[in-house]
């Protein structure tokens, strides 16, 4: 692959999502008609009508991807490269007409639909057709960045644990499926205080609803599950003979230490070549290893400060360490998953579409969820290299956001979507 291939499609193009873009580019001739007319309704007209078109073959491929098979390939397949599977219908049109009402799309005349606008629109079109099935019983969260703030926790009070816990007394299954890689529950209990805080001083609902909450760290490596004892709120972690998935059973564990040991060799050598600051920490885990920040005394403001990699930086990285893992032997008989988190950059083993399907079947083993059933909501969906959440797409319909703001608003919607279709 040549350096421009590289800097061309894998950093610009392929970092963005096809589908989104593909449907951006429709609105560009009737936005620039609007910025003309200036006639709102007109425009609010054409925009919904190339939602119901795409709607429209949006449809025949989930009829084709869900057994309605005809020999035919989708029309969407052949227009848009690289589309994986959906698991649900979107109603786009009805979800541009909420959107519109929010983000005033139609009454733009100088910047046209942009990406952020499509990806709210997608996001209502999911969740409006979750709320619609009535089917919906598992949702997973990310963690950093979607239900907290990078590195933060959800403190007492915190709105995202509220809608959680709302969400468990609905009777869905709940967990939060992070790369962040803890073998002990010490870690993740810290992280969400807030929710452990609100369900253990919360005496009228019964432990059987509270212990559908589960956490899976290290993106398919380690699960616990909410207990409570003498009062008392917490995780408990759960022993891998009772969950173990086919999928990794017969991983081989020196195809493991190779994966991460190779890993680790590219991250010092990265320390050299890339003239990283030499602050930066190299972090070995059972399952995992990284090469994050580290901190320096600021005279100025006369504490110790985090010294940040350029952006760039971590493109590169994880660029380089995808390819080489993609083509070394002991990688490719296991599944691994590189991503730059923003701040760091990570090779787990495992990924989340693997956590997502273990939860799957241990919240329900005599009869497991299905896609069609399952939620992901995350904020990396950028295609293989950057994004943890970006697998999660192979085993639920997901929800992308960018803020624990917009986990909040979400959440809300599909509470209110939910509330609105129960009868
Ligand atoms: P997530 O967004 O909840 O999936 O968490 C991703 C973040 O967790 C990364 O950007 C890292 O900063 C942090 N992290 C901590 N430990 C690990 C690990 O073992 N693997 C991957 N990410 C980790
Ligand atoms: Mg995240």
């Amino acid at each position: 692959m040549s350096s421009r291939y590289i800097s061309e499609y894998r950093l610009r193009n392929h970092r963005k999502d096809q589908f989104i873009d593909w449907i951006k580019a429709f609105f560009s001739m009737p936005f620039m008609l609007h910025a003309v007319t200036q006639n709102n309704q007109l425009a609010h007209d054409k925009y919904k009508n190339i939602f119901l078109e795409i709607e429209n073959l949006v449809r025949e491929k989930v009829n084709h991807d869900g057994g309605c098979r005809s020999t035919k390939i989708p029309r969407l397949d052949k227009l848009v490269n690289s589309l994986g599977t959906f698991f649900t219908p979107l109603p786009l049109a009805d979800a541009f007409m909420i959107q519109d009402e929010k983000r005033a799309i139609s009454s733009r005349i100088k910047v046209p639909p942009s990406f952020n606008d499509i990806r709210h629109i997608l996001n209502t079109a999911q969740l409006l057709a979750l709320a619609r099935s009535r089917d919906l019983r598992l949702i997973t969260f990310d963690g950093d960045v979607t239900l907290y703030k990078n590195g933060g926790s959800l403190v007492e009070g915190d709105r995202a644990a509220l809608r959680v816990f709302e969400l468990l007394k609905m009777g869905l299954h709940v967990a939060v499926v992070t790369a962040a890689g803890y073998t002990e529950a010490e870690n993740y209990e810290l992280r969400l205080a807030g929710l452990i805080k609100l369900m253990e001083s919360t005496d009228s609902v019964p432990i059987e609803i509270k212990q559908r909450l589960c956490l899976i760290g290290g993106q398919s490596n380690f699960l616990f599950r909410y207990y409570e004892h003498e009062g008392r709120g917490g995780l408990e972690k759960i022993d891998e003979s009772l969950w173990g998935c086919d999928a990794f059973v017969h991983w081989d564990q020196a195809d493991i230490k190779a994966t991460l040991d190779l890993a680790e060799k590219m991250f010092y050598s990265f320390k050299t070549s890339l003239n990283l600051p030499p602050e930066t920490k190299i972090v070995r885990k059972s399952r995992s290893v990284g090469i994050v920040m580290g901190e320096k005394w600021d005279p100025e403001s006369k504490c110790n400060v985090s010294v940040p990699f350029f952006r760039e930086t971590l493109q590169e990285i994880v660029s380089c360490l995808q390819a080489e893992l993609d083509n070394f032997e002991p990688s490719k008989r296991i599944v691994f998953n590189c991503f730059d988190g923003g701040e760091d950059v990570w090779c787990d083993i495992g990924a989340k579409d693997l956590g997502i399907r273990i939860l799957q079947h241990f919240c329900c083993p005599e009869n497991p969820m299905k896609p069609t059933q399952s939620l992901h909501i995350g904020d990396q969906f950028e295609p293989i290299g950057s994004g943890n959440d970006f697998k999660a797409r192979l085993a639920a319909s997901t929800v992308w956001i960018s803020s624990p703001i917009e986990t909040i608003s979400a959440l809300d919607e599909l509470i209110l979507y939910k509330k609105q279709f129960s009868h």
